[in-house]
């Protein structure tokens, strides 16, 4: 058993609390490997900025479970090293799916973590959601649990109502479990192809996708239900046009690629949403850097030549989310 408060991690509870205050959001990216690791320090410690550095289940498989709590642990120094005297990292557990998974993370060093029981039924996701409750607030690991359903790529029905946080159901889930935090549904989704064409239109000058907006009524009574209660928003990417250009004209293929604009985040951000998940912005940032090393110049094989320009240019994204969209630079409590 390793307790996270010995990495030097800390859970979401007092970072949580001040952004709702404060009308600003957690940033919560993904990472994978060095590179995403390393830029997402630099940014958030340059910045100041508390950030929640999220693993999934297949990023937990790919870059095996020790190494990444050690890659946490090594990125607190690292902060420290960057001038940050006393960083807020938080280890999140993304979308974890059993009790067991959540254990694991818990006893393995996570100061945070996400039981998504959104698609069971919903005393399912109740039982479950509690049971894994129960267990972190033992080692002070805070909990995120989920309802609703987020729309998946292929879905055919990508944002309709039905897919939609009721929140006639919010007070019952979070009294029942005891979650710390709420990830809410009012249609963002992962990925890069949030939107079908046909649910969007398009702008006259560019020709570019303008999606539709987001459920903020729904937002809106999930506040009203549970005054000051965090709230978080997964699917967050706003897929950066500049990004889909330049793997487009260098050998990728991403047509029709949409995200969430940029001032929907930032509205959402002043809300009760505390925390808001980005992962497939950095991806985007990487490919389009690596591509663009590739096309200019076809005879490198020295990864640092192309995962360099890939780390800054994910610095580059990182730093301009967490200072013109989330608004959560300087907001390090010392
Ligand atoms: O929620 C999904 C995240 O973007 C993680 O994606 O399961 O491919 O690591 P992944
Ligand atoms: P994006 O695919 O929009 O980056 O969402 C990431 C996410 O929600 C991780 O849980
Ligand atoms: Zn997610």
């Amino acid at each position: 058993m390793v307790n996270y408060k010995d990495l030097g991690l800390v859970n979401t509870r007092e970072m949580f609390k001040r952004a709702i205050n404060g009308g600003w959001a957690v940033p919560a990216f993904n990472f994978n490997n060095m590179e995403q690791l390393q830029a997402i320090i630099m940014a958030s410690s340059e910045t100041k900025s508390p950030v929640i550095l999220q693993v999934s289940k297949g990023a937990r498989n790919y870059a095996n479970q020790t190494l990444l709590r050690y890659m946490a642990q090594g990125a607190v120094e690292y902060a420290k090293e960057l001038g940050c005297e006393h960083p807020e990292i938080v280890l999140h557990l993304d979308h974890g799916d059993s009790f067991e998974l959540c254990k694991s993370c818990v006893d393995f060093g996570f100061s945070s973590v996400m039981i998504d029981g959104s698609s069971l039924p919903y005393d399912e996701n109740v039982a479950l959601t509690a049971k894994v409750v129960e267990y972190a607030h033992k080692y002070d690991v805070t909990v995120e649990g989920e309802l609703g359903v987020l729309a998946g790529v292929e879905d055919e029905v990508a944002s309709e109502e039905s897919h939609y946080t009721k929140p006639e159901e919010v007070i019952d889930f979070t009294s029942k479990t005891g979650v710390d935090s709420l990830a809410i549904s009012i249609g963002t989704s992962h990925g890069a192809y949030k939107f079908k064409p046909e649910q969007c239109t398009r702008d006259p000058k560019t020709g570019r996708l303008v999606p539709p907006p987001l459920a903020f009524d729904v937002l809106d009574e999930v506040m009203v239900k549970l005054p000051g209660f965090p709230i978080v928003l997964h699917g967050s990417s706003s897929v950066p046009q500049e990004y889909v250009d330049i793997i487009n004209s260098n050998g990728g293929k991403l047509p029709d690629a949409v995200g969430i604009p940029e001032e929907q985040l930032r509205k959402a951000a002043k809300s009760a949403v505390c925390k808001i998940n980005i992962d497939s912005d950095s991806r985007l940032a990487f490919t389009a850097a690596v591509r663009r090393v590739f096309a200019e110049k076809p005879g490198e094989f020295d990864p640092r030549k192309y995962c360099g320009p890939a780390r800054e240019e994910m610095v580059k994204m990182y730093k301009h989310k967490i200072i013109n969209v989330l608004g959560s630079d300087n907001k390090l409590a010392q």
